[in-house]
């Protein structure tokens, strides 16, 4: 077998428009919405560390400032905390900054699909392997999926995809790939389709957003040609890929938010909030009584 190369990069891809939460993303970018007090970026960016990613590339677009800002220090607001003896706050705003040179952003300049955002950072990647993580799909379980697909991929090399189960219904919101034959960790991929039309969806596995690719894909991403939604797929160009190289799926243990859509939202504040020590207990009781008076209302309705 070929030597595995480590993953030593990851793309964050944050250059969409995030229309479906205006007004509320009119000034602010949507990977800055809070999921309890973080903004959803900074869940990619952790469990990429986590995974033992070195360098990441964000790529970004225009009005997306405050991400820059988010992950740059901040003296001013350090030294005023720092007086108010609130040390606590300053040592958590220290431990998330990144260290110097090892966060890069490049620009998608337009709105051309996912397959387009990750060509943008072909330059910034170079001739090595890298993670891709999508940012609006946060992960919830004792561990980051990044981690499990670099277990796998350990074993395999190639290129790994994180993936769960959807309901049937759901397939055709997402990129769905079809299940080969079983290995450590996860599975070999057969075929992929990206938002397979009811009842042509080859499994209900579908792409949670998380990826270990191999430089070669940016050759086919260059050929910039169009696919579901007339928009640049990544998903496309990873099933050509998958023809010339072992292409593998991690099943991720716990469970995926899609932040891009409100309710997936919503379920990512409630899970994360009722799993913090400080918090988790009070929104419990406050969430079971909410629900147990809605219930009241459609039975008494
Ligand atoms: C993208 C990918 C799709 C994947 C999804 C996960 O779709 O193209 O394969 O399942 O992310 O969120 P998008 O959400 O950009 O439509």
């Amino acid at each position: 077998m070929d030597t595995i190369r480590p993953v030593r990069k990851a793309i964050i891809p944050v250059a969409g428009n995030g229309t479906r939460f205006l007004p509320a993303t009119k000034a602010m970018p949507k990977e800055m919405l809070t999921i309890v007090d973080r903004p959803v970026v900074q869940y990619a960016l952790d469990e990429a560390r986590q995974a033992g990613i070195e360098h990441i590339v964000f790529v970004t677009g225009r009005n997306k400032q405050a991400i820059q800002d988010h992950f740059d220090d901040a003296p001013e607001l350090i030294s005023s905390l720092s007086r108010s003896g609130k040390d606590a706050q300053v040592s958590e705003l220290e431990a998330m900054l990144p260290a110097a040179g090892t966060v890069s952003f490049t620009r998608q300049q337009a709105p051309l699909g996912l397959g387009h955002a990750v060509w943008c950072a072909r330059d910034l990647i170079g001739d090595e392997p890298f993670a891709l993580l999508l940012p609006d799909m946060i992960c919830h379980g004792p561990r980051g999926c990044m981690a499990g697909l670099m277990d796998l991929y350990g074993s395999t090399g190639g290129n790994v995809v994180g993936v769960e189960q959807c309901a049937p219904e759901e397939a055709s919101k997402y990129g769905i790939v079809g299940k080969g034959h079983t290995v450590p960790h996860g599975f070999a991929v057969t075929e992929m389709v990206e938002k397979p039309k009811q009842g042509e969806a080859p499994s209900n596995f579908f792409l949670n957003g998380r990826y270990i690719l191999q430089p070669e894909i940016f050759g086919f991403l260059a050929r910039q040609q169009r696919g579901a939604g007339n928009e640049i797929q990544l998903t496309d160009s990873m099933l050509k890929l998958s023809q010339t190289q072992p292409f593998h799926a991690h099943p991720y243990a716990g469970r995926t938010f899609d932040c891009g859509s409100k309710q997936g939202f919503i379920e990512a504040n409630v899970a994360f909030a009722l799993a913090r020590p400080d918090i988790g207990g009070m929104v419990f009781e406050s969430v079971r009584d909410m629900v147990l008076s809605h219930q009241g209302r459609i039975h008494a309705a």
